[in-house]
């Protein structure tokens, strides 16, 4: 009786331990520092210019949609420009799609002929661009559709898009996690390294957001095996970062949370995020159109303003976040000329007042009307994003040494009350009409 007793707890203790030993932590410095990336969707869709749902939203069925194989031939894509470009832009990571909800792959798969090798371009943009950030110093992680409208083994009888596309036999779940981890190998083997993977589409199998159901992961009507899935990308790339965009609470060997839309815990992103709690443990990042579509989009003219674009990113740094901007590159495989402008007034912008954004924090505060504040060892800046009185009160847990603005050589008044750490900035002569910062420096203990 003794030895059963013994065996087993050896083997509970086994189990244990080999679950423990699967908590893989990436490095995650380099994303917390970085505050600024691009988003790029783009794909066979780009073609129809009417953003990446255009399969679903427009009833397309498998076998039409698939006649985009022989025209997506994005000839004037240079890895190069586009690499140059984020870096103008002071952006420090590229989140590419991979493959989005339309099953089309933009590397040389093995696992599916539904990819960029069988089009006219017929070249891996994947392989072009991995090379290139790594060339050019930034960072690539790879957005990666869970959900899929063109294979018969994804489970399309139970999800809830991608029901008019004419498939009729479902084939077997399995069979569609297994090529998911297959291509995941692919992906992070073939083309060295890869700073993240970022998924999307769990809620596909969900009830939907707007519905008012509180919705959670045990609802899905399918098992995604994520336990298996994330522990494969950290063991065939430790530092490879896990983000999933489900808008529910973390998931366990998630590495970053995503907000689509939305700052992190503001909850003003329509259907989506609508109870998303944000992770304590975690870092975050928000994504965000620069227009109002993902996908390349003929008639989106909704372009966000330089200043919209200023406070979107000031705004995501002062809740701790990372501001992954948008842009759909059009069917040539260029990115349009309004995106390029607002880009490189960002990074105009950045050149400038970069240290208050990159390597910061969040501030003691979150984001309020008026502003933010961000925070880098003894620095805090303030950015007055919308002067809403000529004087500014805030509390400081420490005293302040000295107060200037960044953007100006006017002087600024303050002061301070060094028992209740409270001080008061007068504002009657903000210097910027985008942001007017005040830098406020602390004693070094
Ligand atoms: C949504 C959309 C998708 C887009 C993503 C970006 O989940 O389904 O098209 O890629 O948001 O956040």
């Amino acid at each position: 009786m003794k030895k059963i007793f013994l065996s087993l707890a050896v083997i509970v203790s086994i189990c244990v331990s080999s679950v423990a030993q699967k908590s893989v932590v990436p490095n995650h410095e380099w994303f917390e520092d970085a505050r600024f990336g691009m988003f790029v969707h783009f794909g066979p869709y780009s073609v129809l210019c009417n953003g990446e749902w255009v399969m679903n939203t427009q009833s397309i069925t498998v076998s039409d949609y698939h006649k985009l194989q022989k025209i997506f031939d994005p000839r004037l894509f240079d890895a190069k420009k586009w690499v140059a470009t984020v870096k103008e832009a002071g952006m420090k990571y590229i989140a590419f799609t991979s493959r989005h909800h339309d099953g089309f792959s933009n590397w040389n798969t093995k696992l599916s002929d539904w990819n960029i090798m069988n089009t006219p371009y017929g070249k891996d943009l994947v392989k072009q661009l991995a090379d290139e950030c790594h060339r050019q110093g930034i960072k690539l992680v790879l957005y990666y559709s869970l959900l899929d409208w063109s294979r018969d083994d994804y489970s399309f009888t139970t999800g809830r898009t991608g029901q008019k596309t004419g498939r009729t036999e479902q084939k077997e779940w399995t069979s569609y996690i297994n090529f998911m981890k297959a291509q995941l190998t692919e992906l992070l083997t073939n083309y060295g390294e890869i700073s993240g993977i970022w998924f999307d589409g769990e809620w596909d199998q969900l009830p939907s957001e707007d519905s008012g159901v509180a919705v959670t992961h045990s609802m899905s009507k399918v098992d995604w095996h994520f336990g298996e899935i994330y522990d494969l990308i950290h063991k065939l790339q430790p530092n490879c970062m896990i983000a999933n965009n489900h808008h529910l609470a973390a998931l366990p060997g998630e590495d970053y949370q995503a907000f689509e839309k939305d700052l992190p815990g503001e909850n003003v992103g329509g259907g989506f995020a609508a109870n998303q709690v944000v992770a304590k443990h975690l870092p975050l990042e928000t994504c965000e159109t620069i227009n109002s579509s993902w996908g390349y989009s003929l008639r989106d003219n909704k372009y966000k303003s330089e200043k919209e674009l200023i406070h979107l990113l000031v705004r995501a740094a002062g809740y701790g976040a990372n501001l992954l901007l948008n842009v759909g590159p059009m069917p040539t495989g260029e990115f349009d000329e309004i995106s390029v402008s607002r880009l490189q007034y960002m990074g105009k912008w950045l050149s400038s007042y970069g240290q208050t954004i990159y390597g910061t924090r969040g501030g003691m505060i979150k984001p309020q009307t008026w502003g933010a504040v961000t925070q880098k060892s003894n620095v805090y800046y303030i950015h007055i994003l919308n002067k809403e009185s000529d004087v500014l009160t805030l509390s400081f847990p420490e005293n302040i040494q000295s107060v200037r603005w960044l953007n100006g050589s006017e002087k600024i008044t303050w002061k301070q009350n060094k028992k209740s750490g409270e001080a008061t900035f007068n504002l009657n002569n903000i210097p910027d009409e985008i942001d007017s910062i005040i830098e406020v420096i602390f004693k070094n203990k």
